[in-house]
């Protein structure tokens, strides 16, 4: 991570807001860079860089925490209206910083349905559900907001305390399998870095407002489950028929199943020339079998 050209250093405050799974992987990995990261929750906690931010019940951080701020991260999912928690509330607050960069952490569900084929950032979105026609919203008021900011679309996140090793542990697993369904994922530590790499070079980078942040090789779930069993040389259940399966998957379970896609990193790792810590699942899982 270290780059000589570096443009982040301690003369840079980042806010964090939402500082869950991935957040929190940021938050600490900017930190190493030497910039000054504060991070919100919704409850008190005892971290002294961290504050309170809660939408919902109407908790505000107080004016000292914007002191200084050169950057934003904002990693919260829209809230239950479809509103997006920060633009609602702090809109005029950011507005009136000097910022020179907001990132917000959007999903790839804004694209739909393309049948197993490869989706871009220069295709129309056409989201199937309507939490991602939520989230389409959101990055549209986000981009309206006239502030510097710059939209990443993940698919599902991954990374040491939080992977398929979890489920296996919690006895949460179903191996279902459905005919060429595929599904796209990202290592955290690839949102991280990617997201550094492009504001370290940012003045030599054009600037894109939407960019995939995908790893290279959207597969099935059970090649991924597969694996997992390998490496904890255990033997995988036997896969059950998704028309089987699905009676028994939660609505918001069922309905990541009907959507199959293959995200595209081509901006990111071609155009812009970022690589991959974990290209593909089995090298992001090792790394949380090892860190787990
Ligand atoms: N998980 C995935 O696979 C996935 C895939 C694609 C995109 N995304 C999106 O990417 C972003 C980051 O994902 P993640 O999994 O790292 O998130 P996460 O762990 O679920 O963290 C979300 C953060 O948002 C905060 N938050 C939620 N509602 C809030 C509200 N109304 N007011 C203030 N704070 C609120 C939470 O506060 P607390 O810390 O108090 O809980 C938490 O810190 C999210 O927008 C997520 O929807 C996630």
């Amino acid at each position: 991570m270290k780059n000589p050209a570096s443009s982040l250093d301690y003369k840079n405050k980042f806010l964090i807001l939402g500082c869950g799974f991935s957040g929190n992987f940021f938050a600490k990995t900017i930190r190493q860079l030497g910039c000054t990261a504060l991070t919100s929750s919704r409850s008190e906690n005892k971290d002294l860089n961290s504050f309170i931010f809660d939408s919902e019940n109407g908790i505000v951080p107080n004016n000292k925490i914007f002191d200084g701020v050169t950057h934003i991260l904002s990693c919260i999912p829209p809230d239950k209206n479809g509103n997006d928690p920060v633009l609602k509330i702090l809109k005029n607050k950011l507005t009136n910083l000097s910022l020179e960069w907001v990132g917000y952490l959007s999903t790839t569900g804004v694209y739909g349905n393309t049948k197993g084929d490869w989706v871009s950032e220069i295709d129309q979105p056409k989201p199937l559900q309507k939490r991602s026609q939520k989230r389409l919203n959101c990055e549209k008021e986000w981009i309206e907001s006239g502030l510097p900011v710059q939209i990443f679309r993940l698919p599902g996140i991954y990374g040491p305390g939080r992977s398929t090793f979890e489920a296996i542990k919690n006895r949460k697993i179903r191996v279902i399998s459905k005919k060429n369904q595929v599904f796209s994922r990202i290592h955290v530590a690839d949102i991280t870095n990617a997201i550094i790499y492009l504001l370290q070079n940012k003045d030599s980078l054009k600037f894109h407002q939407i960019i995939n942040i995908a790893d290279d090789e959207p597969c099935s779930q059970i090649e991924v489950i597969q694996y997992c069993y390998d490496l904890l040389s255990l033997r995988m259940p036997k896969p059950i028929l998704f028309e089987e399966a699905k009676k028994e998957l939660s609505p918001i379970a069922q309905s990541f199943w009907m959507e199959n896609r293959r995200v595209s990193n081509k901006l990111l790792c071609k155009t812009l020339g970022y690589k991959l810590i974990y290209k593909n699942y089995k090298l992001g899982l090792k790394n949380c079998f090892l860190n787990s």
